[in-house]
């Protein structure tokens, strides 16, 4: 079974709880919240206290994905606020089993995402202590961008990896994810699919969300 997780990136922010309940009614498995810093990103979006703002709002998981430097200042932040999950960037976290270990120190589940260029190598000795790995199939910074399919063979490598050691993490793929390029993923053995505006760009984000979900399980 696969999981959709929609980007509230693409929500309509003016009334962005709505927009968490219709996607949750839609049949979203988990929320992805984009926090970007302007600084590690080009882009400034939200913050803990909107994790804390929709948190009551829903019992579905938030999926925390922080395209911050120093990710380490704010998670404690994030972890209060109600994150279930927290992903931080191998680029901008020079020491990350630290990171990695504060994430698990407020109870929240860690991973860590690879920029379409990070070679998977740059993981390969904190597998053990992770329990997600996010690669980017478009520069992190904004939504509705075109997937980069050149990605796909590093997805490839890690779900063998993953097999031959027998570990237990998820692979999301966040980023130019549709109908199409879902399946592509899902073959390369993706578990986790972030979508933003394949989802909330739809007039019918049930029928969307459905659809893509329904590519990905085939
Ligand atoms: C990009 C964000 C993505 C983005 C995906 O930096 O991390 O989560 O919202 O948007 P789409 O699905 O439109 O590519
Ligand atoms: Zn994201």
């Amino acid at each position: 079974m696969i999981k959709i997780a929609p980007s509230i990136l693409a929500a309509d922010f003016s009334k962005l709880g709505e927009e968490v309940l219709e996607v949750e009614r839609a049949g979203a498995d988990w929320i992805h919240i984009d926090v970007m810093d302007g600084r590690f990103v080009p882009n400034i979006t939200m913050g803990p206290i909107v994790v804390d703002a929709i948190r009551p709002l829903t019992k579905l998981p938030f999926d925390v994905h922080l395209m911050i430097e120093d990710p380490d200042r704010y998670i404690e932040d994030f972890a209060k606020a109600g994150a279930d999950w927290i992903t931080v960037h191998v680029e901008a976290a020079p020491h990350l089993h630290r990171t990695i270990q504060l994430i698990r120190s407020f109870g929240v589940k860690p991973g860590v995402v690879l920029n379409p260029h990070t070679p998977i190598e740059s993981i390969q000795h904190i597998l053990e202590d992770i329990d997600m790995v996010l690669f980017m199939t478009v520069n992190p910074g904004f939504g509705g961008q075109k997937f980069i399919h050149s990605v796909i063979p590093k997805v490839e490598q890690l779900a063998k990896i993953i097999k031959d050691k027998n570990l237990s993490i998820e692979i999301q793929i966040d980023g130019g994810i549709n109908e199409e390029t879902i399946v592509l993923c899902a073959k390369a053995g993706a578990t986790v699919f972030v979508a933003g505006s394949a989802i909330f760009g739809e007039e019918d984000r049930s029928l969307a969300l459905q659809s893509i979900k329904r590519a990905g399980e085939e």
